[in-house]
Order: C-alpha cells, then structure tokens, then sequence
C-alpha cells in the first residue's frame, strides 16, 4: 500500500511561476525515496507541499488513505529536517529532544523513554544535558534528527540535511542515515541535488528537472538504463560523455561517425558492438548521440573486449584520484571527453595524444537534444 501518494500535483507560485508540474508518486511504507535534480528543478516545492508548509495548487496528496491537502501540517503525522537544523539554542539536548512531545502532552515518564533510547540510538546519550553550541556539527545534525525521530512519524521528510556538513562528516553521517533508516523503517523522502548522495541512499530514486518526473527507479537501475540524455548526464561520476554524430552501414556492420578527423588526418569511426549492428540499422543516417561513461575508456585493448573501437584523442588535463586517473580529452569536434583510466603505471601526459579504447557493447544511444529519449538498442 501507498503510504505517501501524489496524484497530478501541481505548483504555481502567487507570481504565476509554475514550479511543480504534474507530478505523479506513489511512495510505499518503510520505502526511502530520493528526489535528486539541479537546482531549482522543484524537488523543496514538493517535499513542502508533503510537509504541508506550502499549498498544493492542483492534484492531491494522500498519506496514508486520507487527502491532506486541506490538513494542517502538525496534524499530518510526519517530521520535517531541514539544511539549517534550527536547535533551540538556550535548551540541552535534552530538552530540544524533548519539546515536540511536551507540546503534545506525552507523559514525561514516556517522553523520558523516548528520549533516552532515540539518544542511545544516535550515540548522543552522553550529551544530554550539553547545549547546541557544545556540540560539532555533526552532533548538532544527529539532535535535529533525533528531535524527529522521538516523535515516532509515520514518515520522515529531509531536505538536504547532510549540505552544512563537511565533505567527510557527510559521508559517514550519510551512512549512519541509512543505517538507521534498515532499523527503523519509517517511509523517508529525502532531498538533494547530489546524485552521489542519492545513489547510496535510496531504494529509489526521482531524477527531477523543471518541475517534472523525469524518472523513477532504484538507483542501479536508473544508471544502467537511463531513459533519456537528462538522466544519463545527471547519475553518476564523472558525467556520461555524449558524442553527436551519424551512423552509416557498412556491408553487416554499423558505424558511428563522429564527423572530425584525428591529428593524423583519420576520421573518428567507432564500429558499433555486432550484437546491437542489427537493432541500430534502422537509425542509419540520422543524427544520433552517443553517451559514454568515462568509465567505459580503457587504453588497453583487451580490457573493455568490445570489437576493437578506439579513437585518438588529445590529453588536456590529467587529475590523479589515487587508484585511478581522471582524464580530460578532447576531439576537434568534442572539446572535453572525460576518462576515467585505472592508475597503473605513469597516467598519460597532458599534450600528448593517446588512444582510447571503448567498450562498445556498453555505450547508450540517445536522440539528438537535451532530453533526447535512450534508443532501445
Ligand atoms: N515563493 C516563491 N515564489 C516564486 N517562485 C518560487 C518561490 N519559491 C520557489 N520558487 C521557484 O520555484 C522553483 C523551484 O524551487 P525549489 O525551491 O523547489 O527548488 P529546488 O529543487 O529545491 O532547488 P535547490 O536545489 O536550489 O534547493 C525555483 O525556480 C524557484 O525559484
Ligand atoms: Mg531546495
């Protein structure tokens, strides 16, 4: 059963901006929902609308079998935390932990319940009786999340709540998020626009653009079949490299041409994997976009065992990551194609020219445009 369930929402803001557009989810109990997409593309709108901090325009928003577009946000039965976790600064953890239950006239002795287990939970038991100030950030982040868990929701909302926190308190608050959520499994909507951190988090994810779904799905299966140009540029590091060309037939087999020519004068042809030659035949002639994962360059032959595809390109930039190397590159056509090479050995040197190699039976072929659709190929 749907717990949390968006039927056709929409936005408009009083200045007639539409910022939510037909909006259509249904999220299950327990399920931990992500929606990810750039900045201003309407995912804060819609968790507000959830919340109930912001009118719904059209459509409904069911939680649980009740509409509550009309309901107050306090009788909704869910907790919201935000980028700015807003503690009470004058009140101890404790306390803080403590105020949306006294409001509600929980018993103290079941509020002191609550409060001790929820702290020993988030390993904050020691510092019950400390004030905001005297706490990290990340200890600050686990009070404003214990403050919602204590009032035992039947959903969580998470607006990019891990954003104040440094790169590497992100990452293990990220993970300790996670873990909570396999123990508690409350029905989480949680909001970034960072596609790593919405990665590792969901069961799903909602790639959003504009105030529109672009798609849903779990995580691995949005970044293996991405439906369209939009979502293969947004999942996953570094982005997808998209190349435009043509494919032309070549007697059984067919090839994409990049239409430039490489400092020796040859013209880029990669010959598509001869599984798919038969599938892409029939595109033979139009413009096309080819989307590679910077993953899917190798510099060895052997490695990627995709036909033999390769193409010279010009080292620009070389950013060593440790166990791998970032390469940036480029065509006379495509002036940044980026490579993700393991670092064995020396990376290769900027200016130089390299070959790369490609796994052809993995690339995607997307129409011509930004939200060109994946051809099913
Ligand atoms: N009160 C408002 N009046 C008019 N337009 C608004 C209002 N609030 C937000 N918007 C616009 O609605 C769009 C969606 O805003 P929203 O805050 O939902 O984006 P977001 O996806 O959360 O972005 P970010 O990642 O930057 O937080 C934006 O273009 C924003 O400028
Ligand atoms: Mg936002």
């Amino acid at each position: 059963m749907a717990l949390v369930a968006l039927k056709s929402v929409t936005k408009t803001y009083p200045n007639g901006f539409q910022a939510v557009k037909d909006f259509n989810l249904d999220i299950k109990d327990g399920e931990f929902v992500v929606f990810v997409g750039p900045s201003g593309c309407g995912k804060s709108t819609t968790l507000r609308m959830v919340a109930g901090l912001e009118d719904v325009t059209g459509g409904t928003i069911s939680i649980g079998d009740r509409v509550v577009n009309d309901v107050h946000p306090k009788d909704r039965d869910i907790a919201m935390v935000f980028q700015s976790y807003a503690l009470y600064p004058h009140m101890s953890v404790y306390k803080n932990m403590a105020f949306a239950l006294k409001l509600r006239k929980v018993p103290k002795d079941e509020i002191d319940r609550r409060v001790q287990g929820v702290a020993k939970t988030l390993g904050l038991s020691d510092m019950l009786d400390r004030k905001p100030r005297q706490l990290s950030g990340g200890q600050r982040q686990r009070v404003a999340l214990g403050r919602a868990i204590v009032r035992e929701p039947k959903a969580f909302l998470f607006d990019e709540p891990l954003s104040n926190l440094d790169a590497k308190l992100r990452v293990t608050t990220r993970a300790e998020l996670k873990a909570l959520h396999q123990r508690l499994k409350t029905t989480t909507i949680y909001v970034t626009h960072d596609q790593e951190e919405a990665m590792t988090l969901g069961d799903r994810i909602v790639v959003m653009s504009n105030g529109l779904i672009q798609q849903s799905g779990p995580p691995l299966e949005v970044y293996r079949n991405p439906k369209n140009r939009f979502v293969a540029a947004f999942v996953g590091t570094p982005p997808m490299n998209f190349l435009e060309g043509t494919l032309e037939k070549r007697g059984d087999s067919v090839v994409f041409i990049e239409g430039s020519n490489d400092s020796s004068g040859k013209p880029y042809e990669l010959a598509a994997h001869p599984a798919r030659a038969a599938a892409l035949a029939q595109h033979v002639g139009k413009p096309i976009v080819m989307g590679i994962r910077p993953q899917m360059f190798s510099l060895d032959p052997v490695e990627n065992g995709g036909g033999g595809a390769s193409m010279r390109v010009r080292v620009n930039v070389v950013e060593p990551l440790g166990d791998t190397v970032d390469v940036a590159c480029s065509t006379p056509k495509h002036p940044l194609l980026v490579a993700r090479l393991p670092a064995r050995g020396n990376p290769p040197p900027a200016g130089q020219d390299v070959t790369l190699h490609v796994a052809m039976e993995l690339v995607h072929y997307f129409e011509p445009g930004e939200f060109g659709a994946k051809l099913m190929v």
